[in-house]
């Protein structure tokens, strides 16, 4: 075996445990999928002894459409994190330099080190990210998310596009942006070295089907799709994500419900004393004295311990926005626990 395999630390997803408990740990879409992803679903199981379309065409355009991109711009992927693989993949040699300014989602790091990469991990209070770094160390990839996990923030355009100019490629990561009203999409129409990754498991609420998509230019597209397995959307999938591209209006209501509660529990938070990010993604980051995440456990409420994490200095929790009663119980709790401000 390679010795990078033994040194990688293995993706720690939190705790998963079922039954009834509140689940706020994973940034899913809480609320079901409509009436028409139901039914599209259902009905493909009658095509499942059939290999999918190869091409994809029919989600290719949906997406297409969605965006406004052109087909020739996307590629596919068993969501977006598998993307995030491919895109190492196709773009570093060994000790290629990858800068990936934290605290951010640790699938990057995971990726890169598998290429033999040279890593950067330059860390950035908030996740406000400083382009002249880039600019001096020039690397070969730099991977952004935005918004952020866990910090919730955006990237600045002015900055994205300074990171854009002094990397030899940038890979935006937009798996939250549906919940945020800034996307830096169009990028990859000002520069050819932009990649962006979206994700059907968010906004779209297909967390348990794996779908996400990239979007740049017709040669980098080109080059994700040839190295994808082939038939790696299963059909019933497929089936769904074109269904809900079809149903944007209910998932637009849904998004309305979020950021409305997202909101609602960021004010919340202020009041109980905590130290709250700002959000512009389906989840809020805060900073916690106490070991909040242990009683919120024993509450049957699963949240995400980010102690620890690089980049995070302190107790934190990351809580993802719930339906209403959720959330309501999160902040019964924290009240219930005498919380106080870390300032
Ligand atoms: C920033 C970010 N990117 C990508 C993903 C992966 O999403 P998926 O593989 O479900 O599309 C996640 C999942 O939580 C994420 O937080």
């Amino acid at each position: 075996m390679r010795n990078v395999v033994r040194i990688i630390n293995p993706y720690d997803a939190g705790i998963f445990p079922r039954g009834d408990v509140i689940l706020l740990n994973s940034n899913e879409n809480p609320y079901q999928p409509s009436e028409e992803v139901r039914k599209s679903y259902i009905e493909s199981v009658d095509k499942i002894n059939r290999y999918p379309d190869p091409s994809y065409i029919e989600l290719k355009k949906g997406i297409s459409e969605y965006l406004g991109v052109g087909i020739e711009n996307i590629a596919l992927g068993c969501g977006s994190s598998e993307l995030i693989s491919r895109v190492c993949d196709i773009l570093l040699d060994e000790l290629d330099k990858v800068a990936i300014p934290m605290p951010s989602y640790s699938l990057y790091l995971t990726y890169a080190m598998l290429r033999n990469a040279s890593i950067l991990l330059p860390i950035y209070e908030r996740y406000s990210l400083d382009p002249d770094f880039f600019e001096k160390e020039k690397p070969k990839l730099s991977i952004i998310c935005s918004p952020n996990n866990p910090t919730g923030n955006t990237v600045e355009r002015k900055i994205a596009e300074r990171i854009a100019e002094t990397s030899e490629y940038l890979l935006i990561d937009e798996a939250y942006v549906e919940f945020s009203e800034k996307s830096l999409l169009n990028l990859v129409y000002e520069f050819d070295n932009v990649i962006v990754l979206r994700s059907f498991s968010k906004f779209f609420g297909l967390a348990g089907l794996r779908i996400g998509y990239a979007i740049a230019n017709k040669e980098i597209a080109e080059a994700l799709e040839k190295v994808r397995l082939p038939f790696a959307i299963p059909t019933p999938g497929v089936a769904a994500a074109v269904a809900a591209l079809r149903s944007l209006d209910y998932y637009l209501e849904l998004k309305r419900k979020i950021v409305e509660e997202r909101e609602r529990v960021f004010r919340e938070l202020i009041r109980l004393g905590f130290e709250v990010y700002p959000s512009e993604a389906n989840f809020i980051l805060f900073r916690t004295e106490k070991d909040l995440f242990g009683k919120l456990l024993q509450h049957g409420v699963v949240v995400r311990n980010l102690s620890g994490l690089m980049g995070l200095d302190g107790n934190f929790i990351r809580m993802t926005i719930g339906r209403r009663e959720e959330n309501d119980r999160v902040l019964e709790i924290l009240e219930s626990e005498c919380c106080k401000t870390s300032a």
